[in-house]
Parts: structure tokens; C-alpha cells; sequence
């Protein structure tokens, strides 16, 4: 065991080096902010890798994935990441390989956190295409690709202009759908070599494991599996599954039913003590409280023996309550393309088992359960959705606006 010193004394200095520095952070001021550690991996042999940095807010991070596949000539990039110094060395020992980078993807058309490094990566590739999904839109600032330094000269819309590499890749749309302050669509892409089905956010596996990614530096982990701001930063296996167990709640939900905020009043009482009068720590600054019973709701989400296949909470309570079907058709879909076997999305764990099978038991149990519940953890993604549809921001059909 660890404590709060000793942990920083371990954590690599040269996490700070310049190879993993990120100079537009603030445009999306999220942890671990300045300095971006990429974890790069070959999740199919020769086929798809995967770079993954953590984002977040207060300690509350999750692995984002860029996925490079190989395709006829070249590489493809789905879903950008901060083009790092180390993330553009390992990518280019992959393009001495297997050749240029021939086109950069972007799938979504809401996920500011995929968008936000677009500009860079593309100029990193200026021999690139670049593909995004329609609609593109983002708040509270609706910032168009050419004000974001994409040129619309190499820009195209997939489905609308086409779809790249065809003779290896199938292109399937989850959406559109009006979602009131934009549209919610994204662009999955079936890459027939490593049958594996690159998607964004529609689709994520969750593992009981916390990601190899926190290995760097484990700290988000062990500050959320404190109870209280006063009590040092310890590691251990167990300290790291607990913390793992609360990211994925808060990812999942914001706020967790058996979570309370407790006041200001007693957030400072338990902060500032030795020890942890530190930026690491956050100074014990420490506004939560979990209640007895949490452990029971996080297994819910997390896989024991390989991850657990879902839609995220928050998909389905502020992006699908009242569109199930458009989730259905999606799913249909994927059941028609011929040898799939692997899921990769830009979320969570890497490499998630996915066939005809599972895709039939996710239907099910979605079937068998209340659809965009109100109760429990929902509760607060409810009370989101529910404020912005009585302001009718949120439409009752969120399909009429793409009808005809
Ligand atoms: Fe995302």
C-alpha cells in the first residue's frame, strides 16, 4: 500500500514531457487536460489498433479510443484523438508499414469530444480525406467545420457524398434523430476484413477490470474510492475495482441514485488535511457521499468474464427514451451483415465480442425491461430529459423532422 506521496513518487515525470502535450486543451477543458498519455494497442493482428486517452471531469475519466484500420492502401482513422507527439510517432511506424493515411473519420455528428480534435488531425494528414457523419452541430457554440479550420475542400459527408473504402467496409446509420438542440445521428462502420464493427457512442463494453490505461497513473481511481476528502490516496487492487466500479456509475448516470452531495459546510471540514494539501488530491476536496448499497448498481454495468455488451445509460435516457425503434432498426441492421464477431467502440473496453447472438440477447433483455426508466439511477437523466421536453426543446417525434 501507497500512500498519496508515495503514489506521485511512482507516477512518471515525463507525463509531462512535450511528446504528450495537447495546446488546445481549452477548448474543452477536460482532464487530464495539457498532457495526454495514449495507450496504443493491436487489438486484431494486423488489422486494427487502438489509441486510447483518458478524458474526463474531477478525476472522473474514461478511456477514448481513436481506432486505425487497415484498409486497401493505406489506413483509415475513425474517431480523432489530440494528435500528440506520441500518438503521431506510433502512427507513423504504423504508416511505414501499412501505408499513408488515407482518410480520417469522423462518425458522429454530436460528439463534441470526438470533434474537438478533428482540425489538428487533419492537418497532421493534409493528404487525407476527410469523411464526417451529416448534421455536424455543437453547443453551446454551433461552430461550423471551416470555422474549425476543416476545409470543406476535402471534406465530404458520408452517405450523402458516398462512403470511403467500399471493396472493405460497410457504412450503416444509426439516426438521424432531432434531439432539439441538434441532431443525434452516428455512422457505424463494418470493416469486413477483422470483421469488426467500429462505432461511436451507440454501443459500449464494460469490464469489472478497470482499463489497462489507468496503469500510467492510477489516481482517478483511488481518489473516488475514498469515502471522505480526509482519507489519503491508498492503491491496491481493490482500491482500484472500487474506483473503477464509481467512474463507470457516474459515467453511466451523473448522478447515481445512492450518491449524495453532501454540503459545503462538511466538504471543507474533511478537506486541506496533511497530506493531501495538494493539486494530486485536490486539496481533499471531496463533494460525495456513496451510499450503502452503490456496489449493486455498478455491477449492473460491469462485466466479469468479458465485457458487458450495452447501450449506455445516458444513449438511453436522453437520446433514445421515446425512439427505441430507431435502436431496433440499428440493431436489425447489423444482424444482416454477414461475420461479424468483434464490437470496437470509441468508449470503454477495446475489444468486446460481437455476433448475431449477442445482438438477439441485447434486444431481449432491452425488451424485457422498462425502456428510459425514471426510477433509481435513472432518476437524474430523467429529471434532464424531462425539464427539456416540458420547455419543449426536446420534440415528441424526434423522427418528424427528417420525415419526407
Ligand atoms: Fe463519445
Amino acid at each position: 500500500m501507497k500512500d498519496v506521496e508515495k503514489v506521485s513518487m511512482t507516477s512518471n515525470k515525463s507525463d509531462f514531457s512535450l511528446d504528450r502535450s495537447w495546446p488546445w486543451w481549452p477548448l474543452l477543458p477536460l482532464y487530464p487536460y495539457g498532457f495526454r498519455r495514449t495507450l496504443i494497442s493491436e487489438i486484431i493482428p494486423n488489422q486494427i489498433w487502438s489509441f486510447e486517452q483518458l478524458q474526463g471531469l474531477y478525476y472522473v475519466a474514461v478511456p477514448v479510443r481513436l481506432t486505425v484500420v487497415k484498409v486497401s492502401g493505406g489506413l483509415m482513422l475513425f474517431n480523432p484523438l489530440p494528435p500528440t507527439a506520441e500518438l503521431l510517432k506510433a502512427l507513423n511506424e504504423l504508416i511505414k508499414k501499412y501505408g499513408p493515411v488515407l482518410s480520417i473519420i469522423l462518425p458522429t455528428a454530436s460528439g463534441l469530444e470526438h470533434k474537438i480534435a478533428l482540425p489538428s488531425i487533419a492537418r497532421a494528414f493534409p493528404e487525407a480525406l476527410v469523411w464526417v457523419c451529416p448534421g455536424q452541430w455543437s453547443f453551446p457554440l454551433n461552430m461550423s467545420l471551416p470555422f474549425l479550420g476543416v476545409s470543406s475542400s476535402r471534406t465530404k459527408y458520408l452517405l450523402q457524398d458516398g462512403v470511403p473504402h467500399e471493396d472493405c467496409t460497410s457504412w450503416i446509420p444509426l439516426g438521424p434523430l432531432d434531439i432539439g438542440l441538434g441532431r443525434f445521428q452516428e455512422v457505424s462502420c463494418f470493416h469486413h476484413p477483422s470483421k469488426a464493427l467500429l462505432v461511436t457512442d451507440a454501443l459500449v463494453g464494460i469490464e469489472a477490470r478497470p482499463p489497462s490505461l489507468f496503469d500510467f497513473d492510477p489516481t482517478p481511481l483511488l481518489f473516488h474510492s475514498r469515502e471522505r476528502g480526509d482519507e489519503p490516496l491508498f492503491d491496491s487492487y481493490e482500491q482500484r475495482l472500487k474506483g473503477w466500479a464509481r467512474l463507470v456509475l457516474f459515467a453511466s448516470f451523473l448522478r447515481p441514485a445512492l450518491l449524495e452531495i453532501p454540503s459545503w459546510i462538511d466538504v471543507f471540514r474533511y478537506s486541506f488535511k496533511k497530506g493531501l494539501r495538494n493539486p494530486k488530491a485536490h486539496f481533499g476536496l471531496f463533494p460525495f457521499i456513496w451510499k450503502e448499497g452503490w456496489e449493486d448498481s455498478a455491477k449492473k454495468l460491469l462485466g466479469e468474464k468479458e465485457p458487458l455488451l450495452q447501450v449506455a445509460p445516458v444513449l438511453e435516457r436522453l437520446i433514445f427514451p421515446r425512439s427505441k425503434n430507431t435502436l431496433f432498426e440499428w440493431l436489425d441492421n447489423l444482424s444482416n451483415l454477414k461475420g461479424m464477431k468483434w464490437l470496437v467502440s470509441a468508449h470503454f473496453s477495446a475489444l468486446v465480442p460481437f455476433d448475431k447472438k449477442r445482438i438477439r440477447s441485447l434486444k431481449n433483455n432491452i425488451s424485457s425491461r422498462k425502456w428510459a426508466d425514471s426510477q433509481g439511477d435513472f432518476s437524474f437523466l430523467s429529471s434532464l430529459d424531462q425539464g427539456l421536453f416540458n420547455a419543449g426543446i426536446v420534440p415528441k417525434d424526434p423522427l418528424k423532422a427528417f420525415k419526407d
